[in-house]
């Protein structure tokens, strides 16, 4: 109770001249401290050297190699995994109270080094300043949730009593658990999965996105400087036929916490299901996956208000987060005014750097923008291409497809990528069918003001998390618990009330006096 209230991290605000010229100073230090530098592996503790190196590349100039960072060998891993183990048996008796001493800690940290945060963010995942921002405030909140969280499971639950016996249930940590994750939110994401882990009292083997590993780097550091202690964290970076396959499969491998694509998902989900020689237990997994997420909107709604979260949703960080809107489903009798509302806004989006905080900016790498290319390709035979199409290096245009078809790849497919397809709904009980008719169900929007369409709405709409006239995109620690239904994965919901007890196993002790 202590720890109480919280409040969400407020975001800057870089329309104020001063706060913009912070984050450019942020910029400039970012470029003097980190640019051309080789990062370690740490590992027990100790920062390592691999087997070589490779490049970190800024998507906003492919060409500029922004940092170096080491390839972990297969001893090393075994390295990592055994040290791991070992720290597990100190960790999983730690103070609750202590963890929580230190996610408090690390929140002040982080608050004094936002906007180097952002930099270096931006520098090697291309978000904006305020899409880098959100991600970066949204880290500080997991601190803070995560804190709290540690104390409340710590305390266990009352059971229905039994008279002459004293029964407790408590819960206890699984052991060491490896944490996968994705280059969109290289600092959030796998912060939330790792301190998830680290808050039950478990260990962890944190390997980043190759594409984003110093946003994750420097977390880490940060924890270490907040006083966790060095070996309950081994961080690994290389290639995937060392910390792919091997990492998952591993014997001493308790719990995978993954956050990436469909596929990779899948293959992990698969291959965890394999009791390995020596293997003392079935491996739990978390999957968050992918999304092709729907914005509905019906005849009786604000289409202002619904245009400008669809732009918002689709576009930011060029649509590459699993909770982008890529899908809008609007009645007939609205949807030729909300799509020139919606093209409107989409044509007056800026593509440019987004070190300029450009509106938007470049995809990931070139395997990134030659896929969406061809999603936009073959979309012009299927569907009426309205907006965008375009794409120069890795910047592509917010692209609009108009009549798209239920069947067509634009409708099912994640594309992940600024691509948007609008398809026409007879009335509104039609819009919420063509959203349910995906394998996905993360994230969806609906506007709508009439309650009797919203109680609907609420009842049917088969995701993980659904918005009410709001956008699709940005949930917050503590409040909006994430995670979807069907393909988009095991609805571990990161930040929410239950995310702990994925990472924890239940013990009852029935104690007679
Ligand atoms: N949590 C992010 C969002 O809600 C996606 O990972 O946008």
């Amino acid at each position: 109770a202590g720890l109480l209230p919280f409040e969400h991290e407020p975001y800057f605000n870089f329309a104020e001249r001063n706060v913009a010229e912070q984050q450019r100073e942020a910029f400039k230090l970012v470029r003097q401290k980190y640019v051309g530098q080789t990062f370690p592996l740490i590992i027990g503790g100790k920062k390592v050297d691999g087997d070589g190196t490779f490049a970190v590349h800024n998507p906003a100039k492919p060409a500029e190699v922004v940092w170096q960072f080491q390839k972990a060998t297969p001893k090393q891993l075994e390295e990592a995994i055994a040290d791991a183990q070992a720290a597990f048996e100190g960790w999983r008796y730690s103070d609750p109270m202590q963890r929580a001493s230190i996610f408090k800690r690390a929140a002040d940290l982080l608050r004094k080094r936002r906007m180097e945060f952002n930099a270096v963010m931006t520098l090697e995942n291309g978000k904006n300043w305020a899409e880098a921002d959100g991600e970066v405030a949204e880290s500080v909140d997991h601190f803070e949730v995560f804190a709290r969280e540690t104390l409340r499971w710590a305390a266990g639950k009352p059971v229905y009593p039994m008279p002459d016996e004293h029964v407790t249930t408590i819960y206890e940590p699984l052991g060491v658990v490896a944490c996968i994750s994705p280059w969109n939110f290289p600092s959030a994401i796998p912060l939330g999965m790792a301190l998830g882990a680290i808050a039950a009292g478990n260990t962890v083997i944190w390997k980043p996105a190759s594409e984003t590993p110093l946003s994750s780097y420097l977390m880490v550091e940060l924890l270490f400087e907040a006083g966790l202690p060095k070996n309950v964290i081994q961080f690994v970076t290389g290639t995937d036929d060392v910390l792919g396959d091997p990492l998952v499969d591993h014997k001493d491998i308790r719990m995978i916490a993954f956050t990436g694509s469909k596929e990779i998902g899948c293959r992990i989900f698969e291959r965890a299901a394999k009791v390995q020689k020596g293997q003392k237990w079935l491996k739990r997994v978390i999957a968050e996956m992918g999304g092709k997420d729907p914005t509905i909107v019906c005849a009786d709604a604000d289409l202002d208000e619904a245009a400008a979260g669809i732009v918002a949703s689709s576009f930011g960080y060029s649509g590459q987060k699993c909770s982008a809107c890529s899908r809008v489903i609007a009645e007939e009798s609205i949807y030729d005014e909300l799509l020139q509302k919606v093209t409107e806004q989409t044509d007056r989006l800026k593509v440019g750097q987004p070190e300029d905080n450009a509106q938007v900016g470049p995809v990931i790498h070139a395997g990134s923008a030659g896929r969406i290319g061809e999603y936009v390709q073959r979309g012009q035979q299927s569907a009426r291409l309205v907006c965008g199409g375009g794409a120069t290096d890795n910047f592509v245009e917010p692209t609009i497809f108009a009549d798209v078809e239920k069947g067509d790849p634009l409708f099912q497919e994640e594309i992940f990528g600024p691509v948007l397809a609008f398809t026409k709904a007879k009335d509104w009980q039609h819009a919420i069918e063509l959203a349910n008719d995906s394998e996905y169900g993360l994230t969806a929007a609906f506007y709508s003001r009439d309650p009797h369409k919203i109680a609907e709405a609420r009842r049917r709409i088969h995701v993980g998390n659904l918005y009410i006239n709001r956008k699709c995109t940005g949930a917050l620690s503590g409040t909006h618990a994430f995670g979807g239904y069907g393909m988009s994965g095991t609805n571990a919901k990161v930040g929410g009330p239950d995310y702990l007890f994925w990472f924890l196993q239940t013990k009852t002790i029935a104690q007679k006096y």
